[in-house]
């Protein structure tokens, strides 16, 4: 396999590149294409791996030099990384094998959330990738050294958003199983610490109760992406921007609930790597 994609001086015009495990990053696509209506996007997911939650992080930063290889070779002039478990275990890498290219990665919302709470107890539902990484570590050391951090890693819940299950009975049971025992510990801050998980916000409420918050990075990670994009003279202007989509899961599958977790009428091409 080709990782050797060079990277042409970008433009404005230029696409910005996106990719997940899964159809998770949609959920930080729609706060991007809400903050950057003139950009054109290029999204891969990789369902046809997810989850990569319970997967070696050295296999996670090869595949994540492939799939930023074929976003670069679709012309990207920007990473957006929308995914917890790959940004802990290649941003660095990326950034490395691109240095001239911004790359934006994300992390679970610790800090906000050590902020909020006001039993001092905060829960991070996460994958496993993204609770045992380095990155993870060291966020907790800045940031929830004041509060008591109780993590549970959401096991289920991406296959779940990956099979477009966003309310049915299996799903309500498997959020259950996992709210509830941060309730129980006396979280009154949820942190959502996978991209997936967002689309599973209505029933991850539900279970919590009202007096319980729920903080999901979307919005601050396009907020990000805004900046990187000012500060590198690479914001585009004057133009109404599409998305291209990409899955390495059969087809028809991905189609079906891309639809639902996007649009109706959205496209999506196989993914050749
Ligand atoms: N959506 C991902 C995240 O934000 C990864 C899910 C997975 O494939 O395990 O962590």
């Amino acid at each position: 396999m080709n990782h050797h994609h060079d990277l042409h001086p970008a433009a404005p015009n230029a696409p910005i590149g996106v990719f997940d495990s899964g159809l998770g990053g949609l959920s930080v696509l729609r706060h991007a294409r809400a903050r950057l209506p003139d950009e054109d996007f290029l999204y891969v997911a990789d369902s046809g791996h997810a989850p990569y939650g319970e997967r070696s992080a050295d296999w996670i930063r090869e595949r994540c030099l492939e799939l930023g290889g074929f976003l670069i070779g679709h012309g990207a002039k920007a990473l957006l990384i929308a995914c917890n478990t790959a940004t802990a275990a290649a941003a660095a890498t990326l950034r490395e094998r691109w240095p001239q290219l911004p790359v934006i990665g994300m992390e679970p919302a610790v800090k906000p959330a050590a902020a909020a709470t006001r039993s001092g107890t905060v829960g991070v539902l996460a994958t496993t990738g993204t609770l045992a990484s380095a990155r993870f570590a060291a966020l907790l050391d800045t940031f929830g050294r004041d509060v008591h951090v109780v993590t549970r890693s959401g096991s289920g819940l991406v296959e779940a958003v990956e099979r477009g299950e966003l309310d049915t009975p299996v799903t309500r049971a498997l959020v259950e199983s996992h709210v509830a025992p941060l309730i129980a510990e006396g979280a009154d801050v949820i942190v959502l610490g996978c991209t997936h998980y967002p689309f599973l916000r209505p029933l991850i409420e539900q279970v919590a109760g009202p007096a319980v918050g729920v903080i999901d990075t979307g919005d601050s990670v396009a907020r990000q992406l805004v900046r990187k994009l000012d500060a590198a003279g690479l914001r585009r202007s004057g133009h109404a921007g599409g998305e291209r989509f990409w899955s390495s899961a059969p087809p028809a599958a991905a189609r079906e609930v891309l639809g639902r977790l996007w649009h109706d009428d959205a496209r999506i091409e196989a993914l050749g790597i």
